[in-house]
């Protein structure tokens, strides 16, 4: 399960999200969710195009390398 932690660091919020092999989360972009830094789905309420970013967690590393 995704987890996050937000700390003041230079006067300036930050927030880190830790997510699991495979999981997937949706970010909040429209500054309008009442779980920031989720997405809620409250910008289908508001006016414009902004939807969330999706940000997903690979479920195998990538090499390095490039070649498998
Ligand atoms: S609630 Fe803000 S992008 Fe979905």
């Amino acid at each position: 399960m995704a987890t996050h932690e937000t700390i003041e660091r230079n006067g300036k919020l930050r927030t880190t999200i830790k997510l699991e092999p495979g999981e997937r989360v949706a970010l909040c972009r429209c500054m309008h969710s009442k779980n920031f830094p989720f997405c809620d789905g409250t910008h289908n309420k508001v006016e414009g195009s902004t939807g969330p970013v999706i940000v997903e967690a690979l479920r195998e590393p990538v090499s390095e390398s490039g070649s498998e």
